[in-house]
């Protein structure tokens, strides 16, 4: 185990045992950095209470109990208790080689669970707007993550490839042509196409053979089963298919085909789903719809809210299609954890499906399932992020923007590489940024789209750690030395070296803490700090030009070794690393 705080914890553990009774050792005893020692134990307050006595006795009882000379130089009882623990200079060696030596870099691999995560999930023949840019790249950075901790991630692209509005696009396909350029705005514009139906079924008067009265027919074929609508819905799709895989190559996300689990693929199980929720008594009509009344589930005058599963039409809906993919889940995939990484608004949709699942038997309290909630992403004006005219903004554009705005620093930071190799980082750059801004946020909370701050070479941003990157390289290409042969034993002198040495000790208790918790945010503050100690490292300790030969050996390789560190916590990001910058 390398992570000091986890080697800490454990040790003040047993102190604890040791001192106040076995039912103490499981006691969380707080490790945090400190700036009086390396790290401090803050347990002894909160036991206190629980013990009756005062702090500073409860500390005094820990270190009389605590064995960690071979760990740490120094122990001290500091302020109304706590306990500062500095590190021993060649634990921090020994372990930093360990690091150097593991392919891992630290990372636990876990007990296998299955893990179906459903990610991105945009709709057929409608532009992705930045909330599903957002559930893309969170959802994709979980996947890397949870892969990368040993576990079986399924990806689900639950996309919406059915409904009603099927329909009008349809309608509309047929009367442009399947081959025109108009049918071709689905791989690139989706949203134009969409309007264009739009457009045509409401103008259309009542009459039989109006635009309406067609579309509203189509989708009766539709569900009916009609060859040759089939054929034209899956057309559809396929075009759509198109789009979003442009957007998934810009974004270098992880998503294929092959990951495509859409609404359509769970057609053929909704008529059972409502027959054996009716059947366990879970479901009842209710004004001609079926209904399922959960516990819990009320509204305005403490009415109960209906989870809908048929229309009084005998039309199914989104909540009949995720009861549908609950059970495929549970029962095909045999998921152990489930995740769904979709817009904070759905909260009561997934509560109130997973209810219903649970009673009916579907959802055993061994599988456990957690809604990823994705937060607004706003425009300047506070308000959800829409262009100046008022229209959801194409995601295309906004990524093509980025990759612009990052050209023109590379142009002006780097004239001296070759117009490709500029134009490449700048794609690096500039997606790198916008992935970034959704990844060091808690993926539940609103934060304002900001070109000039996410491109900003400092700060808490893509570009800052890809520079932290790219700058260690250059000091190796500047040495005419190899990062991968750099391997000698990492001397720990200065105070900045000490620390950096720390951070990269946590890196494997950090990653596996964003897979229990679910929250890339973690990583991203874990490396935008690592990348913070490079910097003062390199403040007070020269590498290329260290004083003596060992010196300058032993700070290569820790340098090489954080940049593997960031190579790998950015590439769990899905952030990728230029070369150069
Ligand atoms: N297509 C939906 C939307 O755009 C998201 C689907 C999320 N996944 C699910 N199983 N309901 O809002």
């Amino acid at each position: 185990m390398a992570d000091p705080q986890e080697v800490l914890s454990r040790r003040v553990q047993s102190a604890l045992g040791a001192a106040f009774g076995p039912e103490y050792a499981d006691t969380d005893p707080v490790i945090r950095p400190s700036q009086f020692a390396d790290y401090q134990a803050n347990a002894a307050l909160a036991l206190a209470k629980r013990l009756g006595r005062k702090p500073r006795e409860v500390s005094a009882a820990i270190m009389e109990h605590l064995d960690v000379s071979d760990v740490c130089s120094a122990v001290e009882v500091s302020g109304p208790g706590f306990v500062n623990l500095t590190l021993r200079d060649d634990w921090i060696s020994e372990r930093t080689r360990a690091l150097l030596d593991d392919e891992r870099l630290g990372v636990p691999a876990q007990d296998r669970l299955v893990i179906p995560i459903d990610y991105s999930a945009p709709n057929v023949a409608k532009e992705m707007h930045v909330g599903h840019l957002r559930t893309t790249v969170v959802g994709d950075s979980l996947a890397r993550t949870l892969e990368f901790l040993g576990h079986d991630v399924i990806r689900q692209n639950h996309i919406g490839d059915w409904g009603t509005p099927f329909g009008m696009l349809i309608e509309h396909l047929l009367e442009v042509g399947e081959d025109s350029p108009e049918a071709g705005l689905l791989t690139t514009d989706p949203n134009a196409f969409y309007q264009a139906a739009r457009t045509k079924f409401d103008a259309s008067g009542p009459e039989e053979d109006g635009f309406a009265a067609r579309a509203r027919r189509r989708v009766v074929a539709l569900q009916g089963g009609d060859e040759e609508t089939l054929r034209l819905w899956r057309g559809l799709v396929e075009l759509s298919k198109v789009y979003f895989n442009k957007v998934y190559a810009k974004l270098g996300v992880t998503l294929t085909d092959d990951d495509l689990a859409g609404e359509s693929t769970y057609n053929a199980m909704l008529a059972e789903v409502c027959d054996d929720l009716e059947a366990k008594g879970i479901a009842e009509i209710s004004e001609g719809a079926l209904c399922a009344f959960l516990e819990g589930f009320t509204g305005r005058e403490d009415k109960p809210v209906p989870l809908i599963v048929r229309k009084s039409d005998g039309g199914y809906g989104y909540a009949t299609t995720d009861l549908a993919t609950i059970r495929h889940r549970v029962d095909d995939l045999k998921a152990d954890r489930v995740l769904y990484v979709v817009g904070a608004p759905q909260a009561m949709h997934f509560k109130m499906v997973w209810a219903a699942a649970r009673k009916a038997g579907w959802l055993p309290d061994s599988v456990e399932v957690t809604h990823v909630q994705i937060g607004n992403v706003l425009g300047s004006d506070g308000k959800i992020l829409r262009t100046r005219s008022g229209a959801p903004v194409r995601l295309m554009a906004l990524l093509d923007e980025a990759i612009e705005r990052a050209a023109a620093v590379v142009r002006e930071n780097r004239p001296d590489l070759p117009a490709e190799e500029q134009a490449a980082i700048a794609r690096q750059v500039g997606i790198g940024a916008v992935k970034y801004a959704d990844l060091s946020v808690a993926h539940d909370t609103e934060y304002t789209f900001d070109f000039d701050r996410m491109l900003a070479l400092t700060g808490n941003t893509g570009p800052y750690l890809q520079y932290a990157q790219a700058r260690i390289r250059s000091i190796f290409r500047k040495g005419g030395l190899s990062p991968e042969r750099a391997r000698a034993d990492i001397a720990i002198g200065h105070e900045a070296e000490r620390a950096l040495a720390l951070k990269l000790l946590e890196f494997g208790a950090v990653v596996a803490q964003v897979g229990d918790l679910l929250q890339p945010h973690r990583l991203s503050t874990y490396l935008f700090e690592l990348a913070q100690s490079l910097t003062a490292f390199y403040e007070h300790c020269p590498v290329l030009s260290a004083a003596t030969e060992a010196e300058r050996e032993s700070r290569l390789t820790l340098i090489a070794l954080a940049l593997r560190v960031l190579v790998q916590g950015l590439d769990l990001l899905g952030v990728e690393a230029p070369e150069h910058m």
